[in-house]
């Protein structure tokens, strides 16, 4: 089969890497992609945005599946578009993609069916939520309702803090994504990611992860997009995910098909394990970044045959198997990031990734044969181990092994599953 994938992250280059690996597949094309996913798959210029365009390119190739890779595309309804024109998309309705476009859409569908979720309210103005976090007090975390790369939650430890995240969001700090704001209770637990493949019925279980969102050591500084993960997550227990599934996830699925917008594609739910159990904190429409890449190097079935299950309605019928090993990604960003990364660097050393390491790349460009970075999170080291600190291991020594002085890591990805495996 013909596949056209959307994207260009590390996030795309790990599924690029996977369903090149697929026996079903005949071409794979990638837009707009990057030089990393140009080793799997044929580049093409398509203006991602031009749903027309998209659907003409699909029409030419006789493209079979398309896969979306980040959320921006499907909140703007580039799945419905091309369903329209008879082409099979993985990945979620415009509306079905409220679940992460909009912050107050899903606290709402959690009131409605009891999913456990902190307390909220939903603000348009300054000075009524101002009026609220003074009553309710902090820690209180302020949320821009829309999508804002990553960007738009503050947790708040002072009043002072989040009467400021609300005055930054009314005055434009995320665009129109902070035309309204959600405000919420502060949880304290471990978080954990966890991932399902869904059809609009059915949704399977497909894994768990841990991201490391802060920029520094210790989970210190700003908020990114994340700097490393691994997957499976020790702290999600069988029985956490049973009731997972049965809490959360299950009546998101049954909410949205009363409301007539089935969900299909990925959802990944962003949990906090709290005393009295796992609460959502957000849901993705799409797989993490860079949780995939340890999703997708731990994966032992043909991606292909999920997606294809998923965009047809048939992954009732459907399991996913993972080898027994764990997964480590290091994301490597440029010096500046989050705030200001340098771009234009030259990176080298990209063939040294060592046994069963894949080196995928996110921000990178070529040019005239020479890998630069261009972008925050440029490359994203990926190892396998027996153990999580195995894995970590391995995924640094190929780190050491590339000649990137412009670039930098967190040395301490893991840790708190490493420091599990100690103890046991
Ligand atoms: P989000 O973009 O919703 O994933 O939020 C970014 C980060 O803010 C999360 O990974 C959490 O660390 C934190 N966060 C979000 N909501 C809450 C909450 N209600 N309580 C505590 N931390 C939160
Ligand atoms: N790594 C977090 C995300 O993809 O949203």
């Amino acid at each position: 089969m013909n596949v056209l994938l959307i994207g260009s992250g590390g996030r795309e280059h790990a599924l690029a890497w996977k369903i090149a690996a697929s026996p079903m597949l005949t071409r794979l094309y990638a837009a707009p992609g990057n030089p990393g996913i140009a080793r799997e798959a044929e580049l093409v210029g398509l203006e991602v945005t031009d749903h027309q365009a998209v659907t003409a390119f699909c029409r030419e190739k006789a493209i079979d599946l398309v896969v979306v890779g980040p959320e921006a595309p499907l909140v703007a309804g580039i799945a419905d578009d091309l369903r329209a024109a008879g082409i099979r998309v993985f990945g979620p309705s415009a509306r079905a993609a409220q679940l992460e476009g909009s912050k107050g859409f899903t606290k709402d569908l959690c009131r409605k069916y009891g999913i456990p979720t902190a307390a909220y309210a939903r603000f348009t103005s300054a000075g009524e939520a101002a009026a609220y976090i003074r009553e309710a007090g902090a820690p209180i975390v302020v949320k821009a309702d829309g999508l804002a790369a990553g960007k738009g939650v503050t947790v708040a430890m002072t009043i002072e803090e989040a009467l400021t995240a609300v005055d930054a969001c009314f005055e434009g700090a995320f665009g129109g994504a902070g035309a309204e704001v959600v405000i919420e209770k502060f949880l304290t637990g471990e978080e954990a990611s966890f991932f399902c493949l869904c059809d609009g019925v059915t949704a399977l279980p497909f894994g768990t992860a841990q991201d490391h969102k802060r920029v520094g050591e210790g989970d210190t500084g700003p908020n990114t997009g994340g700097m490393g993960a691994y997957s499976p997550a020790p702290v999600m227990t069988e029985d956490l995910i049973e009731r997972t599934m049965r809490e959360i996830i299950e009546p998101t699925m049954r909410g949205m098909r009363e409301m007539g917008a089935p969900f299909s594609g990925v959802l990944y739910a962003g949990l906090i394990l709290t005393a009295k159990g796992p609460e959502l904190i957000e849901y993705n429409v799409r797989f993490g970044d860079p949780e995939c890449q340890v999703l997708m190097m731990r994966l032992k079935d043909d991606i292909l045959v999920l997606l294809n299950a998923a965009a047809d309605s048939q992954l009732a019928h459907m399991s996913a198997r993972w080898r027994d090993e764990a997964a480590l990604t290091v994301v490597m960003a440029a010096k500046g990031y989050p705030d200001a990364p340098q771009k234009g660097s030259v990176i080298t050393g990209l063939d040294k990734a060592g046994e069963g390491v894949e080196i995928f790349h996110a921000g990178t460009a070529e040019r005239e044969g020479v890998i630069i970075a261009n972008g925050g999170r440029v490359l994203n080291v990926t190892a396998m181990g027996k153990t999580v600190g195995e894995a970590q291991a391995k995924a640094y020594e190929t780190v050491d092994r590339l000649d990137w002085p412009e670039g930098f890591c967190r040395r301490d990805i893991g840790y708190r599953a490493v420091e599990r495996e100690r103890k046991e």
